[in-house]
């Protein structure tokens, strides 16, 4: 086992500074900003993301966004009279769930052979892409991402999901970097997000917490990252980010991989009717 995989089995996460050419995620975001203006341009229902929503009201545009580029707003872009009080640039919380599938440019940025080397040395090769999000985490309004882990979210049964995000922008303690619980990937993962057979979402409780958020918050460490830095997390690793209210925006990528022999749950939040799971090398 290499150093490290040493270090992300020991720590359940890896930063890796210096890991991809920033321009290359600068072209991201340039293609981010054109996905962001044809949205503007016939404006679908509003969709605000927050993890910390206990119960998610039916949300059909993010229920169906598996397999499509949905744009969701910050919480906080929308003034009182629900009109929109940031333009439309710095009004998005994030674009998901399927660019790296759907559009040329995610897909190129999401399998180079550097990407697939360091999940092959992490034994994770074999895992399939489910999931793609463009985080820009706006400044001023940018939102918290409350303690969670993605195993959570993306269940899998035995859990496999690996989180790889890249720093597209500068990650500081200012501007809402990731802060991640060392060694948490080995505590139980005490809550699942599902659809609900009524309809919506829910987040079920598994078992019972052994600490209570406050406690478990004091030991995160923050993970400051320079444009240009991979951090990859075990999906059981607890992780969140504060609100960006700095005047730097602190725009991220993520994709989500499960290996594809794991049991993969229709109850699920996030379901890829029409696409098939597509590996790191399975470029098009
Ligand atoms: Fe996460």
């Amino acid at each position: 086992m290499s150093a490290a995989a040493e270090r992300f089995a020991r720590d359940g996460y890896l930063v890796v500074e210096g890991c991809f050419d920033p321009a290359a995620g600068a072209s991201l975001l340039e293609r981010a900003a054109d996905i962001v203006a044809d949205f503007a341009a016939d404006m679908p229902a509003r969709s605000v993301f927050t993890t910390d929503d206990q119960v998610r009201t039916s949300d059909a545009y993010f229920l169906d966004s598996g397999d499509r580029i949905s744009c969701f707003f910050e919480e906080e872009a929308f003034a009182d009279d629900g009109t929109l009080a940031v333009p439309i640039d710095r009004a998005i919380n994030k674009i998901g769930h399927a660019q790296h599938d759907l559009d040329p440019v995610f897909d190129r940025f999401s399998r180079t052979d550097a990407l697939a080397d360091l999940a092959d040395e992490l034994g994770v090769g074999g895992h399939r892409l489910v999931q793609s999000m463009l985080i820009y985490k706006q400044p001023g309004i940018g939102g918290e991402v409350g303690a969670h882990t993605d195993h959570t979210f993306l269940w899998t049964e035995p859990a496999s999901v690996v989180g790889f995000w890249f720093a597209l922008e500068d990650a500081t303690l200012d501007n809402g970097c990731l802060w991640a619980l060392p060694g948490g990937h080995r505590r139980p993962v005490d809550r699942r997000f599902r659809r609900h057979p009524a309809g919506g979402t829910r987040m079920d409780t598994i078992g019972a917490p052994s600490e209570t958020a406050a406690e478990v918050t004091r030991t995160f460490t923050p993970l400051e990252a320079p444009a240009g830095t991979l951090a990859v997390l075990d999906g059981k690793l607890p992780h969140y980010s504060a609100a960006n209210r700095s005047q730097r925006r602190r725009a991220a990528y993520t994709l989500h991989a499960i290996d594809p022999t794991a049991r993969y749950p229709d109850d699920n939040w996030l379901q890829r009717p029409t696409l098939p799971l597509r590996g790191f090398r399975d470029r098009r």
